[in-house]
């Protein structure tokens, strides 16, 4: 691939039904589990990004603000590493569109990191496939490998042994996922999380007495969900789901301090889905790094169960189903 001006990429988050939470090797991002995710339809993040040969420092604007701190630090962490693997040196300038809330739980870092994966790839001139796309996007952020990808994918979090352990973890679709899924996000809180999921998985792993369960358990629930989706089983996958999600909450909540994301209105959010499963409605209930609940259900049920959810909660509902993985919008040479 020869090097572009500018690039623009379009990234779609990721909800996972078996949960990413912990990292074996923080600098190069590879997990201690293997996850699995739906992309979703909603919510793209649009990154174009530029050379600037003539410009002393990135400058990076999201959502029209220049960006500064924590978040203009891990982007330029990224385009350096960028540089480094296509051997260029030159600056750049990215401007980010968010269609989702930023830091709350709602997988922003996600769309963001593969849609700027792809766009700096392609300015920089780097070579590349998808799967290799997906690890350098797993560098920006760890559920970012996974939106490269449409539909159902796994994250492999690949052979610690691995004579080169950053090659062997990457994300891929799930093959024959027969399986047609909604998710409805009842969005309770858009603003960003107290503890970043980075620093509570660190805090998890560290304390944590239930991590090393959550760890078993997690790659029995990958096995199952691989049968669930070539089965098209929609009652196993989302209970696999809600399991997996619930753990990982138990997990993050016996850390030392504790790290506790769900609220009061989370909780009546989840009675909510089990009484609608009392009902006879098939849906399952999934958290992330926040407040939020995403609700898996066939795609048939996704109306009822979204109109339901805005009669019990002020919340702002979201219905989505399988999205396209990152792709680019427009190059200009
Ligand atoms: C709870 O991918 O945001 O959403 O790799 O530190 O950037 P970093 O973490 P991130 O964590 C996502 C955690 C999760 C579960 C998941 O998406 O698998």
């Amino acid at each position: 691939m020869t090097a572009r001006e500018t690039a623009v990429a379009v990234a779609h988050p990721n909800i996972a039904l078996i949960k990413y939470w912990g990292k074996r090797d923080e600098r190069l991002v590879l997990p201690f589990t293997d996850s699995l995710s739906m992309t979703l339809d909603v919510f793209p993040t649009t990154t174009a990004v530029r050379l600037a040969p003539d410009a002393a420092t990135d400058h990076v604007v999201m959502d029209g603000a220049p960006a500064e701190g924590e978040v203009l630090r891990r982007a330029t962490t990224f385009l350096d590493l960028v540089r480094e693997h296509a051997g260029r040196r030159e600056r750049a300038v990215v401007d980010t569109r968010n269609t989702v809330p930023v830091g709350a739980g709602l997988a922003s870092s996600a769309g963001g990191f593969a849609a700027l994966a792809l766009a700096a790839a392609h300015v920089y001139g780097l070579p590349g496939d998808a799967e290799q796309l997906s690890r350098l996007a797993r560098r920006g952020s760890g559920s970012a490998a996974r939106s490269v990808f449409g539909g159902f994918v796994v994250w492999h979090a690949g052979d610690p042994d691995a004579p080169y352990p950053d090659r062997a973890s990457y994300a891929e679709p799930v093959a024959d996922a027969r399986l047609d899924a909604a998710l409805v996000a009842v969005v309770l809180e858009e603003g960003p999380k107290p503890v970043s999921s980075r620093e509570a998985m660190r805090r998890t792993v560290a304390t944590s007495p239930l991590y090393r369960d959550w760890v078993t358990d997690s790659r029995a629930d990958l096995a199952r969900m691989y049968t669930a989706l070539r089965d098209g089983d929609m009652t196993a996958a989302g209970t696999i789901t809600e399991r997996n999600a619930l753990a990982m909450h138990a997990a993050m909540e016996a850390a030392r301090p504790a790290v506790r994301y769900r609220t009061t209105a989370t909780d009546a959010v989840l009675g909510h889905v089990r009484r609608l499963r009392a009902e006879g409605v098939g849906a399952w209930a999934t958290m992330d790094a926040g407040p939020n609940v995403k609700v898996l259900c066939a795609p048939a049920d996704a109306q009822r169960i979204a109109d339901r959810m805005r009669e019990v909660t002020d919340a702002r509902v979201v219905v989505a189903h399988r999205g396209p993985g990152a792709r680019l919008r427009q190059v200009t040479a």
